[in-house]
């Protein structure tokens, strides 16, 4: 279970950018006549609750079992794992919150009629993309520092 608990939370992390993407796209060429303005409000929902998953899970992870992990990063050869890409993760990722929530405000908004509020969606849409895709590489960082700690810990070190 507990490994389950890890993997979730960047499925749920890759599905919002996921989602972001697909915004953005239909922002590109949104109309209300035809149905791209609805999937584009569709797909900004599920951007903000995905993050807010990613959130809740990669929290859960990081407060109940990230402790052991990130002991084994510290005396290992890789300590900047925790030391710098955790430590960005953690706080850059509150961004990720602010701003995928302010999707959907933005998106039910007259982005058909109003070209700043469109500008605005594409903006907000890039930049979660991203930023999710810079928290999926902290991430690949940060658990191969566990592995190399485990390696350096095996052979004695
Ligand atoms: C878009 C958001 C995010 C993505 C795409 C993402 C992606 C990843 C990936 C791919 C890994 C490596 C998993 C593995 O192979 O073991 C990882 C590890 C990790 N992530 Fe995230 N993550 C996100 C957000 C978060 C958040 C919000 C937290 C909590 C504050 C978090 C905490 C962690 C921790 C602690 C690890 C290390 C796990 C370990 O080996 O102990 N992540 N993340």
């Amino acid at each position: 279970m507990k490994e389950v608990i890890l993997l979730l939370h960047p499925v749920f992390g890759v599905l919002a950018i996921l989602a972001a993407v697909w915004v953005f796209v239909e922002a590109l060429n949104v109309s209300e006549s035809g149905s791209s303005a609805s999937r584009l409000r569709i797909a900004s929902v599920l951007c903000a609750v995905c993050v807010w998953l990613t959130y809740i899970i990669g929290g859960y992870w990081y407060v109940r079992y990230y402790g052991t992990d990130k002991a084994i990063i510290k005396a290992g050869p890789w300590a900047f794992g925790h030391n710098f890409f955790m430590e960005v993760k953690e706080h850059v990722f509150l961004t990720l919150v602010l701003l995928s929530t302010y999707l959907p405000i933005v998106a039910f908004g007259k982005i058909t009629s109003n070209k700043a509020a469109r500008k605005v969606v594409l903006w907000v849409a890039g930049l979660v993309v991203a930023i999710g895709l810079s928290m999926e590489g902290a991430g690949s960082i940060i658990s191969t520092s566990v592995r190399i700690g485990l390696l350096f810990k095996g052979q004695g070190g």
